[in-house]
């Protein structure tokens, strides 16, 4: 991995707001024949203390090898610029060895296959006890007996049978759940968990997110959990990230980013959830079009041919990320401040009742620059639906969801951020 960083080796002190994980500018550029892969694009967060960050995001969006940048596990091709301190210690640049000792044991990573991390050739009793044993001066008894703890924790059913069995004998989930028994084990302070529930079905996932809730319990550790899926973080996360083509978009606390998203790709995941409202038949509404390649991005805001409410200013000028609701909200988008409208949760709807080339309340908006007052006229081809572009198809209509009730919130019947995700049942 080549890079460029900022004093690598600074003495371990406490992080800017006590943070436990400081990520800062980080950009991650693989060399390929079509020339620079700009996998990640700028990523900053902070991580607290026992705090839960959820990073969401289509696929090829950057959030692996975000995380991967954090763990020091990228290829050596890779280029990375930026900065990540843990405990304000900067971990970019850290020699193998010493890194070595943050991964796993200060910082803990699960991945999707959880035979990624397990040892097909050892039982699972073994592999935890010698987790165990790694950081506590106890004889193997005491590491059998917390292994068998660990294992109860995770919810794997007869622990005092499983303990001697190898991983082949256990399910997909149940070999996820000792993954994060192991991780629980080391005792860190960062659980790294990228979509540890995506191979699984949906309620293998739940009692996945259950063992996952438990070790953070039973740790203290913050964790960051990547995803594509904004619900599986609904009733996990703290905050939530969105990242769109190798950059953070979204960024704040999930009550805002669920019931006040102020970046349309963010209404757009919304609206590929599944409705908690049972009164609705509303089919769910995906988002048109696909993610576009980090390779020679164009100029402008990357989600600008998949976004209904793009202008002029969105093909020139891409945005950067700006506090819109307190500082903690921030999104990056020139036309964040449409989405405070009632109805902002359907400018991707396919409703046929919705009116198109009509924005929220009835009124066009597309094609202002930003700071251009709503009321004023659009600048909208004859003919030419909203944030089509001219001879372009149309990828979907804006319009204010017949049957609101005044005065209800944006996203108000959507997925009730405190429910399983699973379920739906209230925690
Ligand atoms: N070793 C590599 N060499 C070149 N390009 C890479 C490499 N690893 C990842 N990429 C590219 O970097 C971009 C980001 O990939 P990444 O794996 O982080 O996506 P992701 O958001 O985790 O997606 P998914 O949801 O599919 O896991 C993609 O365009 C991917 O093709
Ligand atoms: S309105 Fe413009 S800046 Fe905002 S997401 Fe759409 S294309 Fe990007
Ligand atoms: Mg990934």
């Amino acid at each position: 991995m080549s890079a460029e960083y900022p004093d690598a080796a600074l003495p371990d002190s406490a992080s800017p707001g006590s943070a436990v994980l400081s990520v800062r500018d980080l950009t991650v550029t693989f060399p390929s024949d079509a020339g620079p892969v700009q996998a990640v694009r700028g990523v900053s967060y902070d991580l607290m203390p026992g705090e839960v960050l959820g990073i969401v995001g289509e696929s090829g969006s950057g959030k692996s090898v975000s995380s991967m940048a954090v763990m020091g596990l990228l290829p050596k091709t890779a280029r990375t610029t930026g900065s990540v301190r843990f405990r304000g210690r900067e971990l970019l640049g850290l020699p193998e060895k010493e890194m070595t000792a943050v991964r796993g044991k200060r910082i803990a990573m699960i991945f999707q296959d959880p035979m990624t991390s397990l040892n097909p050739v050892y039982k699972i009793g073994w592999q935890l006890s010698e987790a165990v044993l790694a950081h506590h001066d106890v004889s193997k008894e005491v590491a059998r007996k917390r292994s068998l703890e660990l294992l109860e924790i995770v919810g794997i059913p007869s622990p005092d049978k499983r303990i001697d069995q190898y991983p082949h004998e256990f399910s997909g989930g149940m070999r996820q759940r000792v993954v994060i028994a192991i991780a629980m084990a080391n005792d860190p302070d960062v659980i790294i968990a990228d979509e540890p529930t995506t191979a699984l079905d949906v309620t293998v996932q739940a009692q996945v997110l259950e063992a996952l809730r438990a070790a953070q319990h039973e740790t203290g550790a913050a964790m960051v959990l990547i995803t594509h899926d904004l619900g599986v973080v609904a009733g996990q996360a703290d905050r939530v990230l969105v990242m769109y083509a190798g950059k953070p978009v979204e960024i704040g606390p999930i009550d805002g980013i669920y019931y006040q998203p102020r970046m349309p790709y963010t209404v757009g995941l919304l609206g590929s959830l599944p409705r908690l409202d049972q009164r609705t038949q509303e089919k769910l509404t995906p988002i048109p079009g696909t993610p576009p390649s980090v390779v020679n991005l164009p100029p402008g805001c990357p989600f600008a041919p998949r976004c209904p409410l793009k202008s002029d200013v969105c093909l020139r000028t891409e945005p950067s990320l700006l506090p819109v609701l307190g500082a903690e909200h921030q999104a990056a988008c020139h036309h964040s401040d449409l989405l405070a409208y009632e109805g902002a949760m359907d400018v991707f709807s396919t409703d046929p009742n919705a009116a198109p080339g009509q924005g929220p309340q009835g009124e066009q908006h597309l094609g202002e620059e930003p700071g251009q007052s709503p009321d004023r006229a659009p600048r909208q081809e004859p003919g030419q639906a909203p944030g089509q572009e001219p001879g372009q198809e149309t990828g979907g209509t804006t319009g204010q969801e017949p049957g609101r009730p005044p005065g209800q919130h944006p996203g108000q019947d959507r997925r009730d951020p405190g429910q399983d995700p699973q379920s739906g049942a209230a925690q």
